[in-house]
This record gives structure tokens, C-alpha cells and sequence, in this order.
């Protein structure tokens, strides 16, 4: 078995901003009621004719370049979203065509807000088992193009963005790895958030169209508690399986989900708020994308640095959840 490492990152937001106040405008609520309740400030989106492979191909020129790798060298293009370009073809294909990734297989992963998590998983066990030597993984989203701006439970939490990351083969005498990664689902609670139309079950018609089915519902009160349990418990057997304390930790890219979703989670684990990278004021919750685009943005302050054990967890829709946990 090969060892898996994460070689390079980058990030891709759209330009324009949506704020809270911009919010105001358009449901009833509140830049101090959004910001109390969530944390989030503003958030990005997609403008006209901009799409979720845009933003996935320019994080991923990014991620290249600081890997010093060449889109030839990929041997896999995966990404997740749910919210790709089109229903058929995926994402990945465009990616993969626009790179001029020629050598390499290019699928989506849908995981929903753990689709990243995923993805450095199944990713890293291409590598480890010797099918590729370099892997591209992207978190790519364009929510804004399926929110409901008239439901202000869900309508205030979301963004678009990318971000991406190279795993590539471990080099000789590096002791930089991915140490550990383990994915969770409960397709029990698959009804807590969901897109209900524009699939097999319930295909477009004007009747779905007019009740907005086609846009993301979500049952807010239970997706809070699920969401601070499962950072909880990934956190725990994160650390447990491997041997760590929570001491051993320098920081946590969590999903960028909600900052009381995050405090309410490490008032139960004995980590200090200084070891969490939150960036979610800026912009809101952006799905698969969250934890490469904060990862990115922890890289390029200097708050990873070589050495440090670093734990990524995710959580969303599907239930899906899971961690990778790695030595910087
Ligand atoms: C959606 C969420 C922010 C709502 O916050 P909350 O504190 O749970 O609020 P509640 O749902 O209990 O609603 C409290 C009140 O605020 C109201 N409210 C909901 N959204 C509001 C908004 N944007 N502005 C103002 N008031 C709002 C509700 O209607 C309710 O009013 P009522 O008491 O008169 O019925 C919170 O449940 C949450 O973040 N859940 C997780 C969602 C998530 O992260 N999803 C993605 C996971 S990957």
C-alpha cells in the first residue's frame, strides 16, 4: 500500500455578494437575526451564465500550480457536488476537459455537505492502492441556483464556491500523509434536506415548478441537532481510532455550517475555539465546497503548518458524515 498525501489547495468564489442586509429586501428577517442565529454575514453567488464547473476549474488551476503538478499527471477527476452544471453529464467532465486532464477518469460524488470528506477518501484510496498517482479533488457549488429566495428558514444559510485540493503518492523520506479517513450515512433521515424534484421520483412538470419543488427544503430544528452530534462523534473517533488526544490537534477544518452548530459541539469536546478555522461570515454555507475553500484559506494565512495534525469533518444532507485526518 501507498500512502496518500495532500499536495496542494485552491479556491475559486464568485464575485458577487449577497448580504444580510441585501436579505432583508427579500424575505422578512434580520442582518442581527442572521447573524445571532448563524453567524453569517454574507455569502457569495453565482452571477448570470457563471456555473459550478467555473468555479471548480479555477480552484483547481490553483491547486495544480501549488502542487506543481500537470493536469496530464492526474490519473482521477472527482467532484463533489450536488449541484452540478447538468443532471447528465457530470461536473467532473468539464473539469477534466477545460484542465486537459486527458489521462485521467472524471466522476461526481454526491455526499451532499460531506462530499469533500468523501472525495479525499476515495481519492486517497486510489492512490493507496496504487491506481493513480496524482488526484484531483474538488467541492464545487452553485446552490444560490437552487435555494427557495422566498424561505427564509433556509434561503439565509447558503453560498456558492469552490474549492480543491491534489492528493499525490507520499515521497520518499515525507513523512506528510492522510493518517486516517471514515465516512458515515443514514439514508433514514434522507428526508431532512432535499431537492424533492427534477428526479426519477418526481420528474420537472409545471406543478412542480409552480410549488418550487425543484428547490432545497430542509427541516432546520433537526438538521442542528444532528449536525452538532455527528461534529461531536467525529471529532471523538477521529481521535480514539488513532491513538490521539485531544491536545495532539492543531486545528479543525470543520464544514462551515453554522457557528452555533460549531460552539454548541465544542462546549462537549475539550478543544479550544482557536483550534477551529471558521470562515463562515464571509461566506455562509457552500456545501461540498466549505471545507477546501476554508482549507485553502488556513493554508494561505499560515494556520497549517508543516507537521500539524489536521482533521477535517463534514455533515449534510443524506445523512452523510465522515472525517480525514492527516499529518501536514
Ligand atoms: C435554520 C436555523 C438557522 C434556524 O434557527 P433556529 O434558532 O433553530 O430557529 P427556529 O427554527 O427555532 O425558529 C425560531 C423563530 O425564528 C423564525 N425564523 C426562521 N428563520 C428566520 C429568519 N431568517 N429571520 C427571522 N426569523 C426567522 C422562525 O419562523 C421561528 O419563529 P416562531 O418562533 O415565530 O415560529 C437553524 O435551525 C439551523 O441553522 N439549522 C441547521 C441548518 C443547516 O445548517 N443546514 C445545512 C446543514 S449541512
Amino acid at each position: 500500500m501507498y500512502r496518500a498525501w495532500l499536495a496542494g489547495t485552491g479556491a475559486s468564489l464568485p464575485e458577487k455578494v449577497l448580504t444580510n442586509h441585501d436579505l432583508e429586501g427579500m424575505v422578512d428577517t434580520s442582518d442581527e437575526w442572521i447573524v445571532q442565529r448563524t453567524g453569517i454575514r454574507e455569502r457569495r453567488i453565482v452571477q448570470e451564465g457563471e456555473v459550478t464547473s467555473d468555479l471548480a476549474i479555477a480552484a483547481s488551476r490553483q491547486a495544480l500550480e501549488a502542487a506543481g503538478i500537470q493536469p496530464e499527471d492526474l490519473g482521477a477527476v472527482i467532484v463533489g457536488t450536488v449541484t452540478p452544471d447538468k443532471v447528465c453529464p457530470s461536473a467532473a467532465v468539464f473539469v477534466q476537459n477545460a484542465l486537459g486532464a486527458v489521462n485521467a477518469c472524471a466522476f461526481d460524488l454526491n455526499a451532499a455537505c460531506t462530499g469533500f470528506v468523501y472525495s479525499i477518501a476515495v481519492g486517497s484510496s486510489f492512490i493507496q492502492t496504487g491506481l493513480c498517482e496524482h488526484v484531483l479533488v474538488i467541492g464545487a457549488e452553485a446552490l444560490s441556483r437552487f435555494v427557495n429566495y422566498s424561505d427564509r428558514n433556509s434561503c439565509i444559510l447558503f453560498g456558492d464556491g469552490a474549492g480543491a485540493a491534489v492528493l499525490s503518492r507520499q515521497k520518499d523520506g515525507e513523512d506528510s500523509h492522510i493518517i486516517d479517513s471514515q465516512l458515515f450515512a443514514d439514508g433514514g433521515a434522507r428526508d431532512l434536506i432535499q431537492i424533492p424534484a427534477g428526479g426519477a421520483a418526481l420528474p420537472a412538470s409545471p406543478e412542480t415548478v409552480e410549488a418550487r419543488q425543484h428547490c432545497l427544503s430542509m427541516n432546520g430544528r433537526e438538521v442542528f441537532k444532528f449536525a452538532t452530534k455527528a461534529m461531536v462523534d467525529l471529532i471523538n473517533t477521529s481521535l480514539e481510532r488513532n491513538g490521539f488526544k485531544y491536545e495532539d490537534l492543531d486545528i479543525i477544518v470543520p464544514h462551515q455550517v453554522n457557528s452555533r452548530i460549531i460552539d454548541t459541539a465544542l462546549k462537549k469536546v475539550d478543544v479550544p475555539k482557536e483550534k477551529i478555522f471558521i470562515n463562515l461570515d464571509k461566506y455562509g454555507n457552500t456545501s461540498a465546497a466549505s471545507v477546501p475553500i476554508a482549507l485553502r484559506e488556513a493554508v494561505e494565512e499560515g494556520r497549517i503548518q508543516k507537521g500539524n495534525l489536521v482533521l477535517f469533518v463534514a455533515f449534510g444532507a443524506g445523512m452523510t458524515w465522515g472525517y480525514n485526518l492527516l499529518r501536514w
